[in-house]
């Protein structure tokens, strides 16, 4: 594997790469990589010539208030991680080399960001687009792989992408758990051993809400009062958000159909973790029959 942090020296090996016609699967990171990360990595190995991973905790995504110092980074161990899983080349440049001086134009996502966790994160996803931006002109990939546990994401880098005609297919890649049902997570190294426990609610009630939907509810509000009840009856955490909206779109529904989201955050102490599901809604004269 190919370590590289400088771009000008990115940007030579995917000169020469591209000069040979190869596939090219991204997996854009920021690092302390989990098995999350490494299924992104393997997916990308399965259907690509040449795998690219970067890590690279990016600044511009993080709120005054959030834990960009406290982020967790293991440079070390993640280098020997991404060697097994088969990447090619881990790119980790520095946040100068990034972001040089100050932007002259800058990136501002409008829609699907005033809901789930972009309504409190306000500028999170203009720094997400924004680094994505400039990593995939860098690797010109020819797909890039996102997790499905942050789909808010991947509903935004979807949306930009489509508007700024990027040559990239985007990938979604179903959130890989832990055997109770926890989604993996660099942040759930700071739950409490008692957090840790009742941490598989979130997605106990996610499966007890699609289930409901399967047995044809409709109305969303039945569904994440539901959802509501289970998570408060069962944690001493938070709930944040508990909200169901068409995806990708992320727009609200009076009648479940078509692709949904079912999405839900909860603060415990030291961790705030998030959990969704997306599934397919018939219609309901269909449902019924
Ligand atoms: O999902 C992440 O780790 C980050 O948001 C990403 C996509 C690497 C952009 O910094």
């Amino acid at each position: 594997m190919n370590v590289i942090t400088k771009i000008s020296d990115l940007r030579q090996s995917i000169g020469s790469l591209k000069k040979t016609g190869k596939t090219i699967g991204f997996v854009p990171t920021m690092g302390y990589l989990h098995e999350g990360h490494l299924t992104l990595a393997k997916e990308a190995r399965n259907h690509n010539e040449v795998v690219v991973m970067s890590i690279f905790v990016n600044p511009l995504q993080f709120g005054p208030n959030e834990d960009f110092d406290r982020y967790p980074r293991d440079v070390e161990r993640d280098t020997e991680l991404a060697t097994m899983s088969g990447v090619d080349i881990l790119f980790i440049p520095e946040v100068a080399d990034m972001y040089r001086g100050s932007q002259s134009v800058t990136m501002r996502v409008k829609e699907r960001v005033d809901v789930l966790c972009g309504r409190k994160r306000v500028g999170h996803f203009d720094g997400v687009v924004t680094v994505l931006a400039k990593l995939f002109h860098l690797v010109q990939p020819t797909r890039a792989y996102f997790g499905q546990k942050d789909a808010q994401q991947v509903a935004v880098v979807e949306g930009m992408v489509s508007d700024y005609f990027f040559p990239v297919e985007i990938i979604r890649v179903p959130t890989v758990r832990e055997e109770d049902g926890l989604a993996k997570s660099s942040r759930n190294v700071y739950l409490s051993q008692e957090e840790r426990q009742v941490a598989p609610i979130l997605y106990r009630s996610l499966k007890e809400a699609a289930k409901r939907v399967e047995d044809g509810e409709r109305t969303p509000s039945v569904i994440t009062g539901e959802m509501y009840r289970i998570i408060q009856e069962n944690t001493s955490g938070t709930i944040d958000y508990v909200e169901v909206y068409s995806y990708p779109e992320l727009e609200e529904m009076k009648r479940l159909e078509g692709d949904i989201i079912i999405a839900v955050a909860v603060q415990f102490q030291q961790a705030r973790l998030i959990d969704n599901i997306i599934i397919s809604v018939p219609p309901e004269e269909d449902y019924h029959v």
